[in-house]
């Protein structure tokens, strides 16, 4: 059986993710729900997170997927019961997966406030590595600014300046990008970093985590062009504004689909 792969997050973050897979198997279907009605998940209470994630993995589970890939941390970190418990099928989550790339003693790691907070990254990174001490950092301006296409602006750099000082005064020789958003500023991370720093993406680990699942051979590890063409792509809010910008990062306007999630709390 070829897997079905449903994927979600936020906004654009989960486009770092279903490159990775889609690099790693080719073209495999996957159902990519971003709740843009809602994004940024990250400065959200737990409660909310919770919710969103719960009626997030309703939807997802009626479309006839064969496995869930977690396309956004602040959910794997604080809703990953929820998920598993909706989902019904096997769930592939980002912060299990990067705690097993970790090789280094001194790791920072960058993520929403909600991450950053919940502790997740640290405690799972620290428990799989004895030795290793997580330096985690916060970074509340990051997606509004990769929404608004900003990925190499002055703002950014100036935001990213601030985040990184604290864990280049901490000495860290990782960096995890513990936000599916952040891969998009791998670039302008890279200015800013001595080369000696490595940076993490979860989704790596994460795919290679499915390679008994998906029922084809691994391609490669690296991005390369796709043409989305067994990618449907959902959101709950704005799919013109979603396929524009979701177009400066694929090369071309996809599809995109307006949905609606069945929601039990009126969250703005
Ligand atoms: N990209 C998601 C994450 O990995 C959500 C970011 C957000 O909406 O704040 O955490």
């Amino acid at each position: 059986m070829i897997a079905r792969i449903g994927i979600f997050d936020s906004g654009l973050g989960g486009f770092t993710v279903l490159n990775r897979l889609l690099g790693r198997y080719g073209d495999l279907f996957c159902l990519y729900l971003a709740d843009t009605a809602r994004v940024p998940f990250g400065e959200r209470s737990i409660t909310e997170i919770r919710i969103i994630a719960g009626e997030i993995i309703e939807w997802l589970s009626a479309e006839n997927i064969s496995a869930v890939v977690i396309g956004c941390n602040t959910t794997n970190s604080l809703a990953f019961d929820v998920i598993k418990k909706g989902a019904g099928v096997p769930v592939f989550g980002l912060i299990e997966a990067a705690a097993g790339m970790v090789i280094e003693s001194r790791v920072g790691v960058l993520a929403t406030p909600a991450t950053a907070a919940s502790n997740a990254y640290r405690d799972q990174i620290e428990a799989e590595n004895p030795g290793t001490t997580v330096y985690t950092q916060a970074c509340p301006a990051f997606v509004p600014l990769i929404e608004g296409g900003e990925f190499f602006t002055e703002k950014t750099f100036e935001a990213a300046n601030q985040y990184l000082k604290p864990l280049l005064d901490a000495e860290v020789e990782a960096i995890v990008l513990g936000c599916s958003h952040y891969p998009l500023l791998e670039p302008l991370l890279r200015e800013l970093l001595p080369q000696n720093i490595r940076l993490v993406d979860p989704a790596i680990g994460l795919c290679s985590q499915l390679d008994d699942f998906v029922g084809i051979p691994a391609l490669s590890d690296l991005v390369t062009p796709s043409l989305y063409s067994n990618t449907r792509f959902c959101v709950t809010s704005n799919p013109v504004g979603f396929a524009s910008r979701a177009a400066g990062l694929i090369g071309n306007s996809p599809e995109v689909e307006l949905i609606s999630l069945r929601t039990k709390a009126c969250l703005s």
